[in-house]
């Protein structure tokens, strides 16, 4: 059978660091809070005039260059964003034009801070159908353009930036002992959309709007909804807990990251954490994650990862990837 199998990572992050202590200058909060509650000590903040197509060009680059593929190998782009440069066209058809890819099937999915999940789902079904053979699946946001920077509540919380992988369509038998995604499962309950959610849009009010969230109530959901689907994915790929090496979560809350793994029964030190460094990068914080771990060598070949995210929605997926 065809299986889909991540050959190569990317990221970037944007240049400039804002650290808690300068956000504390701004609204009524602190270094402790934010630390203490979240996990968070700072965030990456997009320059003037530096889009997220920008952001998503560079780590896609970064990933096809450690590839070893050219603009032409690639005939798929699947890129996960809820801050595309436009309404649009889809920012995945931008970064097509910015690597320089005549022709290839590109387009945007919207699943907020699950959306490199939906994305890198979507982009193995359609490399496993044969026709695709080459990939890019991208997450990358700018966040900091969606929050309400007086909302002490939102505005410490997330951060900009990008992950890519390229995927490759290669032959696998079928077990779980192959390489690539072995499974993957995906969840949406609209009945929550009120609890996360962005006050404008361009079908009501012409507005971008900002970022609104209940956040304990988030809280509350994510630890119940991720530990669930994780347990599915694996079953799924008809592996347990104990077969997982790694686990490359969405960061949104080193609480939410710690109260999951320890409801699989997985270890602190198995988790990829960056969310004390990025923050929460919405669709890029998986892609970001899974390229630390892998350029610091903690991941290697053969190694089984378990991905997951959760947000606005609500959304939530996880994946199993043998490296
Ligand atoms: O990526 C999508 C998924 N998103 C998430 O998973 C986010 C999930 N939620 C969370 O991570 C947490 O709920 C937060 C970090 C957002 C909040 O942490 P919490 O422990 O749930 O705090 P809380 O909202 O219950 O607020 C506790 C107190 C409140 O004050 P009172 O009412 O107890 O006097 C807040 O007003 O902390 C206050 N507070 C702050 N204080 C200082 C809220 N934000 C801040 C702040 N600095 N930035």
């Amino acid at each position: 059978m065809i299986r889909s199998r991540i050959i190569a990572t990317g990221s970037y992050l944007p240049e400039r660091v804002l650290s808690n202590a300068e956000l504390a200058a701004q609204v009524d909060t602190s270094d402790e809070w934010i630390v203490e509650r979240t996990g968070i000590r700072q965030r990456h903040v997009a320059a003037e005039g530096e889009f997220t197509s920008d952001l998503a060009t560079e780590a896609a680059k970064r990933a096809m260059a450690r590839a070893g593929v050219v603009p032409g190998d690639i005939d798929l782009i699947v890129m996960a964003t809820a801050t595309p440069d436009q309404t649009f066209p889809a920012a995945a058809t931008v970064v097509q034009m910015k690597i320089g890819i005549d022709d290839c099937v590109a387009f945007d999915v919207a699943a907020v801070c699950s959306g490199f999940l939906y994305a890198l789902t979507v982009a193995d079904a359609m490399l496993r159908t044969g026709v695709h053979r080459r990939a890019l699946v991208i997450g990358a946001e700018t966040f900091s353009r969606l929050l309400d920077w007086e909302d002490r509540g939102t505005c410490v919380l997330f951060g900009d930036g990008a992950g890519a992988v390229v995927m490759v369509a290669e032959e696998g038998a079928g077990t779980s002992a192959d390489h690539g995604v072995l499974s993957s499962r995906l969840h949406a309950d609209g009945r929550h959309n009120q609890l996360l959610f962005v006050d404008g849009g361009p079908g009501s009010t012409g507005t971008v709007g900002k970022l609104r969230m209940k956040g304990k109530e988030v809280f509350r959901h994510a630890v119940n909804n991720l530990s669930s689907v994780m347990h599915e994915a694996l079953e799924a790929a008809q592996l347990s807990a104990a077969d997982v090496d790694w686990v490359v979560p969405h960061q949104a809350n080193l609480r939410i990251l710690e109260a999951t793994a320890k409801k699989l029964g997985l270890e602190r030190d198995q988790l990829i954490v960056t969310v004390d460094s990025h923050a929460n990068t919405s669709a890029a914080s998986v892609p970001l994650a899974l390229d630390v771990a892998v350029r610091d060598g903690r991941v290697r070949i053969g190694d089984v990862l378990l991905l997951e995210a959760m947000g606005g929605g609500f959304t939530w997926g996880a994946a199993v990837v043998r490296w």
